[in-house]
């Protein structure tokens, strides 16, 4: 049975005055695959998502579950199923852990608030014992599990993570990898995550898009494609890609 394309963007253009931070994409996201972003500083991996969750107007186009979603506001976005995390950790500092998880549930889940659920998520990213401590006190690994904590307390359908493992160590790294796996095969939510480790991305992605200045460079089967002379150039220069 062919796979379900469960987001399919087309044509993704963003201008931000004369530059052109997005440049014509298209891809597709297959139903509980780990899809894969990758490119230099500024390529335009951040404003990807934030087109795709209604951050700001764009042109093009973005079907999620065969429905048009491009011009919907973000609580719209995130109430059909799609929740983000982000590169600098956004939790509220005036919250206990706990109700910073809440907060995703209050306002993100179609459903409405779920007490059970919530609690279920808080102990997933394993902040269960941290639950009454004010945000501010955990160390980045932490607000880092608590955004993914709060995003999953939404329920969603598809996660996607602004490159999770920036600022951790070696043993960081793999407890993240694991936490990530865990939220795709155990909760079976299908994932798109930025990332600069390439060892990351070829661990867990089935698909990786390459892209540079906006625009796609290539995509496909994470080895092949970080083996792309095109990828290798785009990374590291002419000189190693004709090595
Ligand atoms: N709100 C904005 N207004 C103006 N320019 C912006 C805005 N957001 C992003 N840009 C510009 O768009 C380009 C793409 O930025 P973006 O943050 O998407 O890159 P990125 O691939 O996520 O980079 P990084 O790896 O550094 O996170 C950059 O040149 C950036 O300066
Ligand atoms: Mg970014």
């Amino acid at each position: 049975m062919a796979e379900r394309v469960l987001l399919r963007a087309s044509n993704l253009t963003k201008r931000f005055g004369a530059l052109v931070a997005v440049n014509n994409l298209s891809f597709q996201v297959k139903e509980g695959e780990i899809f894969g972003i990758a490119g230099p500083n500024g390529a335009g991996k951040s404003t990807v998502y934030n087109l795709l969750t209604g951050v700001y107007p764009f042109e093009g186009r973005v079907e999620f579950e065969g429905r048009e979603i491009a011009g919907l506001p973000p609580h719209k976005i995130a109430h059909m199923g799609i929740a983000r995390t982000f590169q600098v950790p956004q939790i509220f500092a005036s919250l206990t852990v706990g109700e910073c998880v809440d907060v995703g549930s209050r306002f993100g889940c179609p459903g409405g608030y779920d007490r059970a659920y919530t609690s279920e998520m808080l102990d997933f990213v394993s902040l269960t014992d941290q639950k009454d401590r004010p945000t501010e006190q955990l160390n980045l690994l932490g607000k880092k599990r608590l955004m993914i904590g709060a995003s999953l307390a939404t329920k969603p359908k598809i996660l996607m993570l602004d490159e999770p493992m920036a600022g951790s160590n070696f043993k960081e790294i793999q407890q993240l990898m694991d936490l990530i796996k865990k939220i795709n095969q155990d909760l079976g939510i299908t994932i798109i995550i930025i990332e600069h480790f390439m060892k990351v991305l070829t661990e867990l992605t089935k698909t990786l898009l390459i892209i540079e200045t906006g625009t796609e460079i290539c995509c496909g089967d994470p080895v092949e494609v970080t083996a792309n002379p095109k990828v290798i150039q785009c990374y590291l220069g002419d000189a190693y890609a004709e090595n």
